[in-house]
């Protein structure tokens, strides 16, 4: 356990991790969403894929990946052999940040401070898990977990080792594979999104 900034719980577990997590003010995020989306898995997990950020369906249900991305890092996975209920899914960026147009809530990009401040949680979930890979998902996870997002394109499908030893491999994040205006291009990403999901599946082969 790691003992935490003072207006939270003086130690926290997975356990409580999601209460401490809804009550967190360690950046301007969190007072705005409904809730906090806590990582999610079995603490035995040996594989961790970090994401950016909750969504709005994950703002409202409190689970990480169960919208339109949640929905491709499924098939993905299936595809990859990647057994959701063995990884820890979970997210660079505790909370929703969006902006209200109308009735809907468009999705903002966390800044690097609130990916900085959040960071505190995603060392917490690594000191607890301890995972054997780590995946990044996107260049927020890879900025939050490497110290820089830049250059995801062709840094994708690499390994890269973190501070403390942990390797970590680099990949596209599922919502961009869905934004691609090009199809051909939309599934070159894909495929190659999906065999670093096999290489995680496979790790350490
Ligand atoms: N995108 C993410 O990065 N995380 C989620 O939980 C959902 C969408």
């Amino acid at each position: 356990l790691r003992p935490a900034p003072k207006e939270l719980p003086s130690e926290i577990a997975l356990e409580t991790m999601k209460p401490a997590l809804d009550a967190c003010r360690r950046c301007a995020i969190g007072p705005c969403a409904t809730q906090g989306v806590a990582g999610e898995g079995p603490a035995s997990a040996r594989v961790m894929v970090v994401g950016e950020q909750p969504g709005e369906q994950e703002d409202l249900k409190g689970r990480p990946f169960i919208g339109p991305a949640g929905q491709l890092f499924d098939q993905c996975a299936r595809a990859a052999r990647l057994d959701r209920e063995r990884i820890w899914l979970t997210n660079a960026v505790k909370h929703f940040k969006f902006t209200p147009r109308g009735k809907q809530w468009l999705h903002q990009a966390p800044n690097a401070g609130e990916v900085k401040a959040c960071r505190w949680w995603l060392d917490l979930e690594r000191q607890l898990i301890k995972p054997d890979l780590v995946v990044a998902m996107g260049a927020t996870a890879a900025a939050s977990l490497t110290g820089t997002g830049k250059g995801l394109v062709e840094r994708a499908g690499q390994i890269e080792t973190l501070p403390d030893g942990t390797p970590c491999l680099i990949t596209y994040h599922p919502a961009h594979l869905l934004r691609l205006p090009d199809p051909q291009l939309a599934q070159a990403r894909q495929a190659a999104f999906t065999a670093s999901l096999r290489r995680a599946a496979d790790w350490p082969l």
